[in-house]
């Protein structure tokens, strides 16, 4: 079965979106196999985003992430979905900034900024196994 990791970012949470961004992955046909809400420590945070380290919004991306709990998810795909389903969720979020992600995508229809894009989701079947290793570790 394939999976992927998405998380609900801190801005997500203290908006109340949570519930929106599960049920959209819902109604597209995917399953939450795994959802804890954390408060992502610097340490995670920084070796989940290392590919950003050194990028000069790499310190602002860690105080942004672990500012406030964030609604961390295990998404799962039926077989069909296959090695897609990263793919499948990105479609969901949009692209990076909500600025000029597409209406119809979480990011295009409730973000604004770069910086409080809402929503993560690993971009490639390596990403999230990594990602989810990294999140739920010994689990
Ligand atoms: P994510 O990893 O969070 O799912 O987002 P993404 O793949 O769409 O974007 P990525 O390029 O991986 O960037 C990670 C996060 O860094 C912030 N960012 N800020 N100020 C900037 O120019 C800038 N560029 C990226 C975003 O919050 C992005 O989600
Ligand atoms: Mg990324």
């Amino acid at each position: 079965m394939a999976h992927t990791f998405v998380i609900c970012k801190p801005d997500a949470v203290e908006r109340g979106l949570v519930g929106e961004i599960i049920s959209r992955i819902e109604r597209k046909g995917l399953n939450i196999k795994r959802a804890e809400l954390r408060l992502i420590d610097r340490e995670t945070a920084a070796l989940h985003y290392m590919e950003h380290d050194g990028k000069p919004f790499f310190e602002g991306l860690l105080n942004f992430i672990t500012r406030s709990p964030a609604m961390l998810l295990q998404v799962e795909g039926s077989d069909d979905a296959g090695d897609d389903i990263f793919a499948v969720v990105r479609n969901l979020m949009g692209s990076t900034n909500p600025a000029t992600a597409a209406p119809g995508t979480i990011r295009g229809d409730f973000g604004l900024l770069v910086t409080e894009n809402l929503v993560h989701g690993s971009d490639s079947v390596e990403s999230a196994a990594r990602e989810i290793g990294i999140f739920f570790q010994a689990n």
